[in-house]
Order: C-alpha cells, then structure tokens, then sequence
C-alpha cells in the first residue's frame, strides 16, 4: 500500500455489520479515507449514521468486518487485543460524550490513569497532570471528585485524561452533546489550542455546526462516505 509520509491515517474498504442474534445492521458499508498529521477533521451525520461505528474501529475499540485500518504505519486491524491495547494507551486519546470520568477520584487522579495504566507513571506525573488541569481551567479543583464540578468541567477533565499520554491522536465522540452553547465554546477553544501543537484530531457529531470548527468535514450517511 502507498503510504506517504505525511498520512497519519488510512482506510480503505471498511465494513463494519453488527450481528445480533439473527439481526443483521450494516452499519459501516465501505469506507475509503485518509487523514494527514496534524488535520483537523470532523465527521457529521444523522444519529445512526455510523460515526460511534468509525471512530471506535480507528482506536481498535472494536474490531472491522472487512477492510484495512492504517495508524501512523501499523495496521489496527491486525493487531491482537493486547498489543492494541498498549498501542491505544500509547498513540491515541478518546473523548466520550458521556465523559466517563471516574467517581471516587480526584480529577488529579482521574488523568494520571492513563498514565499508570501504560506504566508511564514516575514522579513527574502529578505534576503534569496538575499541567494538563491548568490547561484546561481547573487547577484550582484538582483535588475534588467529578460529582463536585458541572459537566462542563468534567468534559474538561476528559479532555486532559485523553491527553495524559501526548497521543498523536485525538478521537472525540460528540464531545458537546451533553453541553449548552457557552460551555462547547471552551471545550473546542481547547481543541483549536491541541490542533495548534500538532496533535491530528477527530471528531464525530450530529450536529452540522461542526462545520465552522474543524478544517475539513466529511459526511456519512448509511455507513457510507457522501
Ligand atoms: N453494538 C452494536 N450492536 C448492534 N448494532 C449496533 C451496535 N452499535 C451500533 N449499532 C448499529 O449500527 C448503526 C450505526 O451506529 P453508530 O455507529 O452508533 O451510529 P452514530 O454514532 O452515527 O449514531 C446503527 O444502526 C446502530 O443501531
Ligand atoms: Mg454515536
């Protein structure tokens, strides 16, 4: 496969059908995509579209039906559960819509995890987990748990956990759909400032006012590219 230099993701054929029972749900029907170092890309389409679907193949959350997944040179979909796990926890950061933080931690705690769990953990870690909470407007509260900030805050948290590990990827799953207006504005001032560092990042919403965020935008529809 032509692999250029500066392709950061490639995809080529991918389906993805969900079998339950005797159900059949075709929910990727042939993707063909490539994505540069350092784009800025953002993926919209109808609830069902697929989106949930593409992202999780790309951070090797779930595995292809058919087809071929290249990041940063290595095939995702080859890999084994355990080497895709260390690759993930290494390369890739993953921003849910439901944020996913856990509760009886402090927010410090909660983006030192990653760290810990891909045994980069040292004595600097709190330290550059307390860096990543400045980052994000919340050094003052580093020390208290998730059920004491708003969503907004929490989705921020996110944000610094899925940075904990300098991911040359940044995968983010409707990262507003739980926010008003005014809190999405700091949640992507975020993002354009990650962009800005070189980081290549992702995002999947339904909602089309992504357009005016991302550099490039792409659409699927019924599990196709349109
Ligand atoms: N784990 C699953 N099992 C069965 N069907 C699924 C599963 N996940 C998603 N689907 C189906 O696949 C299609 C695409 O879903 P999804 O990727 O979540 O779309 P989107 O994120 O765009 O809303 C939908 O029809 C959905 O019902
Ligand atoms: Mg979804």
């Amino acid at each position: 496969m032509e692999f250029s230099g500066d392709t950061l993701i490639e995809i080529r054929g991918l389906k993805k059908t969900y079998r339950e029972g005797t159900v059949e749900t075709a929910a990727l029907r042939g993707i063909d995509l490539s994505v540069r170092k350092g784009e800025y890309l953002g993926v919209v389409g109808k609830s069902g579209a697929g989106k949930t679907t593409l992202l999780n193949m790309i951070a090797g959350l779930d595995n292809p039906t058919e087809g071929e997944i290249t990041v940063g040179g290595e095939r995702v979909d080859k890999m084994n559960e355990v080497k895709k796990a260390v690759w993930r926890g290494r390369n890739v950061g993953f921003i849910f819509q439901s944020f996913q933080l856990l509760p009886g931690i402090s927010l410090l705690d909660n983006v030192m995890l990653p760290m810990d769990f891909c045994g980069k953990l040292n004595r600097h870690s709190a330290e550059k987990a307390a860096e990543l909470l400045r980052m994000v407007g919340l050094i003052d509260h580093i020390h208290k748990v998730p059920s004491e900030i708003s969503g907004g805050q929490q989705q921020r948290v996110a944000i610094a956990r899925a940075l904990a590990n300098d991911p040359s990827l940044l995968l983010a799953d409707e990262p507003t759909g739980r926010l008003d207006t005014v809190t999405s504005e700091v949640v992507f001032e975020i993002f354009e400032q990650v962009v800005s560092r070189g980081t290549t990042m992702i995002i999947v919403s339904h909602d089309h006012s992504l357009a005016e965020r991302t550099r490039r935008l792409i659409r699927l529809t019924d599990g196709i590219i349109s």
